[in-house]
């Protein structure tokens, strides 16, 4: 049976039972609505741990005013199923008060800098202070030896790699790869946001990231690929926040013809905005 932990101290208690039987543990943040993607998640902090936790927060501090927060779907029972049948040991299920027990607008907040400026950064301010804001947090609470995070959210992976090493903490940190249904379409909490109609068109995301590794694998210049995915994703319908090629450290690159090499999308499809990136070598 997976315990269901909401308080603090029963979290700590649990996790220092496993510490001192010498058991190494892993730990998975999400914010819940959970799908095969996190629980891929969990099945792999599995194979690098003796015991796994998950944590399901829908952290207010990393959604912008206009964002959705107050709509983020919340499934806390069909999330400790699924948990339980992905081999998770506990759920950590806090309420915004445990998280943030001065209150979310007075939390003591980190700011990770440089990697933050660019991309998601700059198109949902303060959304990468949210991140590591309660990402580091829930380390604290959790004190894991192993943390595991997916490829999916690539600039979020970056941010909190940084975190990790500019405060030394004691953490292993797994990068999962991305989960995708049958056309490609990355799996998100927010594909259900997609009507019938939309959901077959939100595969063009994929189709496109694989059209800029061919169309630079030929030889096209970054400029020419950014700008033919731009379009063809306006011509399937988007709005095109970004559909970029950067250095795996998300620089622009000097020479494209060199690899390794991420091509990162974010585009809106009527309501409901997607993120997705391929990592590939020229
Ligand atoms: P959430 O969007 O719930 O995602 C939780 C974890 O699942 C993240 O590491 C994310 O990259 C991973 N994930 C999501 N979709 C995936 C897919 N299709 N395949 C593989 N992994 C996938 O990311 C967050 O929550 C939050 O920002 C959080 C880190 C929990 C901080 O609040």
């Amino acid at each position: 049976m997976i315990a269901t932990l909401s308080r603090l101290d029963e979290l700590r208690a649990r996790i220092g039972e496993w510490k001192r039987a010498g058991l190494r543990v892993g730990f998975v943040p999400t914010m819940g609505n959970l799908h095969a993607g996190h629980h891929s998640l969990v099945k792999l902090a599995r194979e690098h741990a003796d015991r796994v936790v998950a944590s399901v927060f829908v952290n207010p501090t990393q959604f912008g005013p206009s964002e959705d927060f107050s709509r983020y779907p919340r499934t806390p029972e069909a999330d400790a199923a699924g948990l339980e049948a992905s081999g998770c040991d506990a759920l950590w299920l806090p309420s915004v008060e445990t998280m943030y027990p001065f209150g979310a607008a007075n939390a003591v907040s980190m700011h990770v800098p440089g990697v933050t400026d660019t991309l998601e950064g700059a198109h949902r301010p303060g959304h990468f202070d949210g991140v590591a804001t309660v990402v580091a947090r829930l380390f604290n609470q959790a004190q894991p030896d192993v943390a595991v995070f997916g490829r999916k959210d690539y600039q979020q992976l970056a941010v909190v790699r940084y975190m990790v090493r500019d405060l030394a903490f004691p953490i292993e940190l797994i990068a999962a790869p991305t989960l995708r249904e049958a056309d490609g379409l990355a799996m998100s909490s927010r594909n259900q946001y997609l009507s019938a109609e939309e959901r077959p068109v939100a595969a063009t995301i994929h189709r496109t990231l694989l059209a800029m590794r061919e169309g630079l694998r030929s030889g096209r210049s970054r400029d020419a690929v950014e700008q033919e995915a731009a379009s063809q994703l306006r011509d399937a319908g988007f709005a095109v926040d970004y559909a970029v090629v950067r250095t795996l450290e998300l620089g622009a690159p000097k020479d494209e013809s060199a690899g390794p090499l991420v091509a990162l999308i974010a585009a809106k499809l009527g309501r409901t905005r997607l993120i997705d990136n391929l990592e590939f070598e020229i």
